[in-house]
């Protein structure tokens, strides 16, 4: 998946024309965020607001997490990054190449085989066929899933799903992942595994990941984390403080 927005070509003049190292009200980083939220709000059309004055950064190369109480605007932020809705107010600056990860691959995989929907998302691009070849294998291998290219999708896991989305959003060369629960329908040990997984692909890769999830235990595994309280982030910073503080009142 990609979309329109970006630093390079903001539509916003007031951002395009700052200096690089500008960022707006918030405090100066070393590099400019891949994801950059300022004072979004948003409410859905006759319905509450679910986000307001909402405001965050990830740091290019990064994996993030989202953690907050269920109804508290996690997905519907999300979705925002990806410019499937828009803020009534306040803006939002990500990099232009996004893949995003639904809580339920079967929500997500379209074509009957891990390498058929691998390249199925590629088709927007016009690649010969020796080009896409290439794109699917590279994606596959990094998810280590290469040997399973002709496997029917139905005989897969549930975590070898997930690594499928996941090759298709690397193999349009994405730089920003976005991921809703990826883990909630999987085993303790998948869990794990994927969340590993895409720590390295983060690293590996310089990609900037933001990670939304219920589960404390993969707070090991990230570089920061935001806890969304009523539309508005509460607390970010360290996750292991911020596992220490969840452990003690839970995120429901
Ligand atoms: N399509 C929609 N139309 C109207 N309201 C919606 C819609 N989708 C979500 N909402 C409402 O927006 C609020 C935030 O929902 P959202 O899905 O963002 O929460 P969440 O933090 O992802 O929750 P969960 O942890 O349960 O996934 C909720 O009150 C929800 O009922
Ligand atoms: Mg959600």
């Amino acid at each position: 998946m990609s979309n329109s927005g970006s630093f390079a070509r903001q539509e916003d003049d007031s951002f395009a024309n700052q200096p690089a190292m500008y960022v707006g009200k918030l405090e100066p980083l070393e590099v400019l965020p891949a994801i950059q939220v300022q004072d979004v709000s948003f409410r859905w059309y006759k319905g509450e607001t679910v986000l307001e004055s909402c405001s965050l950064e990830v740091p290019q190369g990064e994996f993030w997490m989202l953690l907050g109480t269920n109804g508290s605007g996690k997905s519907t932020l999300l979705k925002l990054l990806a410019k499937l809705l828009q803020p009534q107010t306040g803006s939002i600056h990500i990099s232009p190449h996004i893949g995003f990860v639904f809580q339920n691959p079967d929500h997500q995989l379209v074509m009957p085989t891990v390498g058929a929907d691998v390249a199925f998302g590629l088709v927007a691009e016009k690649l010969t066929y020796a080009q896409v070849r290439r794109r699917v294998e590279e994606a596959l291998n990094a998810v280590n899933l290469l040997p399973l290219l002709r496997r029917p999708i139905y005989a897969l896991s549930g975590g070898q799903k997930q690594r499928v989305a996941i090759a298709g959003a690397i193999a349009t060369r994405c730089e920003v992942l976005l991921l809703d629960e990826p883990t909630a329908l999987l085993d303790p040990d998948s869990q794990l595994e994927l969340v590993a997984q895409v720590q390295r692909l983060v690293k590996d890769r310089g990609l900037t990941a933001l990670w939304v999830t219920h589960r404390l235990d993969e707070l090991d595994y990230c570089d920061g984390a935001f806890l969304l309280e009523q539309g508005k982030v509460v607390d970010r910073g360290d996750p292991h403080r911020l596992k220490q503080r969840l452990m003690q009142t839970p995120v429901s």
